[in-house]
């Protein structure tokens, strides 16, 4: 497929960094939102990516060039001829039904249209257009020119030509691409919010302080611990994530209480100075651990003490998840730890972790946390399958 012209809907967090991976390929793109004020904050966010990447040495001219080949619009009279649309509006699916009809109206009957959305149905979205073959997910990461991975999400309606496209899109802008079956939050997001609630899961239970949950995840495979993610990504964010998840997968995503209580005392991270850790404004890292938290944490309810390493079960859930993925054909089993690495930055992906650990070691280890906690850590039959073959290795 021919790709010169893309547009990009939404002019947010999302929309900004989305159009800077695409100028930074060459890529002519028209920028809408829904008023010029909006737009202009877009278009200073890319502006300032780009002043960034001078100061690390690109020539201004070749900025300027670039940010020329931006096309900023409050309407659709430049969406005739536009190969690919990305949607990046506000995720609430009334918002989203009137772009895409809207959308469906002005674009060429040819163009593909894809959604960044986090968690809404993408054959939803598609069935809101006259040409659901042509609709697919397209999911970035947070900062969208920075991060390596998409995830490609096919509707039960996309078509073979559609997955395609969006592959050829994704290897012009130099992502690595995963091709995901529609499940609620997809791969990376689905097995990250299993990690999340664990770490809240060993504070409530007292297995471990703030700071050692973190470092025991640093130490074991992530660039930031846990706790300082949330911090970064908001408490009130998290939320959204965590009981949306909980409501589509049930009593495996449970998370304590403590996460509802830290948005009630306004505990959200980062935006309000106060999370997990203490924040003074102009410093990027925390000044301290926040022992506030501490006195957040139901005492009622009993400790979670068990003999599996603190770090193990961090990362238990998650892998226990990735198993989870592997029998529902969730996406190519070797594409779980590229997933994981490009898109989280893990050293090491969930099924290496594993084989690390040792498959029969994490289903002993399921096997005793799932009698004295439940749900939260059922061992996949899959894990089961590979451990009664005595397989060492996952593929
Ligand atoms: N923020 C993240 O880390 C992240 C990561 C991956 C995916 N996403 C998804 O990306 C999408 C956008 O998220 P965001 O964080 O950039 O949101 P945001 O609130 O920063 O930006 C949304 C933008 O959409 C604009 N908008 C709303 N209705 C519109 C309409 N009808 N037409 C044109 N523009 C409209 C808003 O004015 C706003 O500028 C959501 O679906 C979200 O779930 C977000």
């Amino acid at each position: 497929m021919q790709i010169t012209k893309l547009a990009v809907i939404g002019a947010g967090t999302m929309g900004s960094s989305i159009v800077m991976a695409l100028i930074m390929s060459g890529l002519k793109v028209v920028l809408k939102d829904t008023d010029s004020q909006v737009l202009e904050k877009g278009l200073n966010n890319i502006d300032q990516f780009l002043q960034k990447k001078i100061d690390k040495g690109l020539d201004p001219l070749k900025a300027q060039s670039m940010k020329k080949l931006i096309i900023p619009a409050t309407d659709y009279s430049e969406f005739a001829d536009v190969d690919i649309v990305i949607e990046a509006v506000s995720e609430a699916i009334n918002v989203k039904k009137r772009v895409f009809e809207e959308l469906d109206e002005w674009c060429n009957l040819d163009t593909i249209l894809t959604t960044n959305t986090s968690s809404l149905s993408i054959t939803q979205i598609g069935s809101f257009t006259r040409r659901p073959d042509k609709v697919i997910g397209l999911h970035f990461f947070n900062p969208a020119h920075i991060m390596k991975l998409v995830e490609v999400i096919p509707s039960m309606e996309t078509s073979n030509d559609t997955i395609q496209a969006i592959i050829q899109l994704a290897n012009l802008i130099n992502k690595v691409s995963v091709k995901v079956e529609e499940c609620p939050s997809f791969l990376v997001n689905r097995l990250l919010t299993r990690y999340m609630n664990e770490a809240l899961w060993c504070l409530q239970g007292k297995v471990a302080k703030i700071d050692e949950i973190d470092k025991a995840a640093i130490d074991m495979a992530m660039p930031l611990g846990p706790l300082a993610l949330r911090d970064m990504n908001g408490a009130d964010i998290g939320i959204q994530v965590a009981n949306y998840n909980f409501k589509e997968y049930g009593s495996r995503f449970e998370f304590p209480q403590l996460l509802n209580n830290m948005v009630n005392n306004n505990y959200l991270g980062k935006k309000t100075g106060k999370g997990f850790y203490l924040y003074s404004e102009n410093n990027p890292k925390p000044v301290s651990v926040n022992n506030e938290i501490y006195q957040l944490i139901d005492q009622s309810l009993p400790t979670q003490h068990s003999n599996v390493p603190v770090d193990i079960r961090l990362f238990l859930p998650m892998i226990n998840e990735a198993f989870l993925v592997i029998q529902e054909k969730i996406c190519r089993i070797d594409a779980i730890d590229l997933a994981l690495k490009t898109g989280l930055g893990m050293r090491i992906g969930p099924l290496e972790l594993a084989e690390k650990i040792g498959l029969a070691n994490c289903l002993k280890y399921l096997e005793e946390l799932y009698n004295l906690f439940g749900e939260r850590f059922r061992p996949a039959f899959y894990l089961r399958k590979l451990v009664y073959a005595r397989k060492t290795t996952v593929l």
